[in-house]
């Protein structure tokens, strides 16, 4: 890899510090176990590749709560190279398990649009989910553009790209342990 590519943007302002995540994350499970019933298990579908330091935390602290989980992936991919979005969702990889009469909790980085959300809820319940919820670590209320709520939510943002923590902006950042705003050089 070539670490001297220049990059068009940086990220500068700290919006969510990493002891701040911490926080939240360890409530988030505390609300979570308190609707599910610890004799079954829940099945986390993680929409890939941004949530995945979210669900890794969220995970071990829904162990801590006694939640027992199954836990997979599905891929679907919204997002260029840039900072919009394309509004066409392509669905690249559906998870294993699976999901007919199961409690699911469909995990995401981000609310933006809500495209991305609908289209694996659609996915879910058209393969015999029973009760699908969806938990975010972030919201950004002023960008939804269809009917999608979150039933856990980490933290509601105002409309700015932000980057770490398992986002991107074009494949740079994921590794920052903190949520930063992405300021255009
Ligand atoms: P949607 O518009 O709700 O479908 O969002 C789809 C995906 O876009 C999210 O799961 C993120 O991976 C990505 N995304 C949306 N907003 C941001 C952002 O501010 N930073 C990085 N990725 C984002
Ligand atoms: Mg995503």
């Amino acid at each position: 890899m070539n670490h001297q590519t220049p990059r068009s943007h940086s990220p500068d302002t700290v919006l969510i510090s990493t002891a701040a995540i911490r926080r939240r994350i360890a409530r988030l499970a505390a609300e979570i176990a308190k609707t599910y019933d610890p004799t079954r298990e829940l099945v986390i579908v993680a929409i890939w590749h941004g949530s995945f330091m979210f669900m890794a935390d969220l995970l071990r602290q829904l162990h801590r709560q006694g939640i027992r989980t199954h836990v997979d992936f599905m891929t679907l991919a919204s997002y260029g190279a840039g900072t919009r979005s394309s509004g066409r969702i392509t669905m690249l990889q559906a998870p294993a398990l699976p999901v007919k009469n199961q409690l699911v909790l469909l995990v995401d980085d981000i609310l933006d649009t809500g495209r991305t959300l609908i289209r694996a809820i659609r996915w879910l319940r058209q393969r015999g989910a029973k009760n699908v919820k969806i938990c975010v670590l972030l919201d950004k209320p002023a960008r939804h553009k269809v009917k999608v709520r979150a039933d856990y939510v980490g933290f509601k943002i105002p409309n700015v790209f932000v980057v770490g923590y398992g986002l991107d902006h074009d494949k740079h950042y994921r590794e920052l342990p903190y949520i930063a705003k992405l300021r255009q050089r």
